[in-house]
């Protein structure tokens, strides 16, 4: 995300003290950017927005046939009634396996800087085919995906007026769910308003609860700017999920990504917690570490963390204000990445209440986009003409 350009610097600056932290520059290294109110979404240079190439990703989007099957489209798993994300801890995953990890919402992924929960994509054009073709996702491949897209004369038309395609290419499918994914945003919660200067935005109990969120319960130190994540990576010592020590499934797609992810045969055979960031770095020190969670939109996307170890607001700030949590059941790596960040707060049972509050004053309205009607396949009259 441009941090800087998306910023309402000023109303924030005015209305908690917060000027002199080096508005206006990029904040810089001890200093958190101040919470803000979310502007638009940055729009990529080479796939810019029109309505045309909107629909079509919407379309996209709810089709199961860029899946392998033909079974799981990408709203299975991001659901509309379930926050654009999925209900079980762990994700639902292609037929024949469960996913490994929890399914995020795709409201506001369109400002992120990296996605998933350990920022393995770099953009919402690169992770749309990671999902449709990895294995325990959509489990698709190119060419047959191609090739059902060219047998939907609706598609084959849409992919001409949209990228002046032939045939459809795979490669500008993604271009346009990401195209629809850039219109999932939400950015005018009850907060949005309040920092817009609108001072009724928010109840006095939330206002109580903003107020713990940047001071006592410290919130702030990772959940800032106007996403309310600093993107970054910290280990909090989330617990084991449940469902990895019940489910055999769950353990093998477990097992499955370790090997996919190329760790140690050691952690292979040990390893029995989902080491985040480190997959991508191979460092120990970043063993256990996920992306600071954006928490717009939260009132609708539970369970919450990487594995959905945490079922509503009460669960998540009883955690912090124990001081996280302790990793035990590990061989003591991880553990020794627990974010120094996390104190046991203190709070008590009021504060409490009013940052929940708070955090539900994050979600606005529902995002609700009615299915759409996805068209047919057709025989092509070229084809049926040769026999
Ligand atoms: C079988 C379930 C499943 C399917 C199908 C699926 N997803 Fe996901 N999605 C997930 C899970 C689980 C995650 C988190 C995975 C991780 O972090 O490793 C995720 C993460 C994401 C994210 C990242 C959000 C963030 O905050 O970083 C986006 C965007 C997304 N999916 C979009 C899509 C699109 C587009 C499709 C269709 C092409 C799709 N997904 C298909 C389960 C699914
Ligand atoms: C040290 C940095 C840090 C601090 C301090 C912190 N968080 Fe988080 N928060 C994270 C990270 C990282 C995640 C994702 C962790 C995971 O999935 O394992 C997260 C996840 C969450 C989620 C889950 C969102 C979702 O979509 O699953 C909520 C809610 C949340 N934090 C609220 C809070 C509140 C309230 C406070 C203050 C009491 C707080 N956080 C303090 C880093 C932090």
């Amino acid at each position: 995300m441009k941090k800087g350009k998306t910023l309402s610097l000023a109303i924030i600056a005015t209305s908690f003290g917060l000027a002199g932290l080096g508005l206006g520059s990029p904040a810089s290294a001890d200093v958190n950017p101040p919470l803000a109110a979310l502007g638009p979404p940055p729009i990529p240079l080479d796939n810019k927005q029109t309505p045309e190439k909107i629909e079509l990703g919407k379309l996209l989007f709810f089709d199961t046939r860029i899946g392998g099957d033909a079974s799981v489209s990408c709203a299975d798993c991001h659901a509309q009634k379930q926050g654009w994300g999925f209900n079980d801890p762990l994700s639902r995953g292609y037929p024949g396996v469960v996913h490994w990890r929890n399914s995020q919402t795709v409201v506001n992924s369109a400002y992120l800087g990296k996605l998933f929960w350990a920022g393995s994509s770099g953009s919402l054009e690169k992770q749309a085919p990671s999902a449709a073709l990895g294995a325990i996702s959509g489990n698709g491949e190119r060419d047959m995906i191609e090739a059902r897209l060219a047998f939907i004369p609706e598609y084959v038309k849409r992919f001409n007026e949209v990228f002046g395609d032939d045939w459809p290419k795979v490669n500008n499918a993604w271009k346009a769910i990401a195209a629809f994914e850039r219109t999932m945003i939400h950015n005018n919660t009850p907060f949005d308003k309040y920092m817009r200067g609108d001072k009724d935005a928010l109840t006095k109990q939330q206002k109580r609860g903003l107020k713990l969120f940047q001071g006592k319960a410290r919130c702030v130190e990772c959940h800032n700017g106007p996403l309310l994540s600093d993107q970054k990576y910290y280990n909090l010592g989330v617990p084991r999920a449940e469902e990895w020590l019940d489910n055999g499934m769950a353990q093998v797609t477990f097992r499955y990504e370790q090997y996919a992810k190329g760790v140690t045969e050691e952690m292979y055979r040990k390893i029995k917690d989902d080491a985040g960031l480190y997959y991508r770095t191979k460092q120990k020190s970043d063993l256990g570490k996920f992306r600071t969670a954006p928490l717009r939109y939260t009132a609708y996307t539970a369970p919450f963390m990487h594995n959905g170890s945490f079922f509503d607001f009460d669960e998540i700030v009883e955690f912090y204000n124990a001081g996280g949590g302790s990793n035990e059941f590990t061989d003591g790596t991880m553990a020794k990445n627990k974010a120094k960040l996390l104190k046991p707060l203190k709070l008590g049972d009021k504060e409490k209440e009013d940052l929940i509050a708070f955090l539900e004053s994050l979600s606005g309205e529902e995002i609700k986009i009615p299915t759409p009607k996805l068209p047919p396949y057709a025989p092509l009259p070229a084809v049926a003409n040769t026999n």
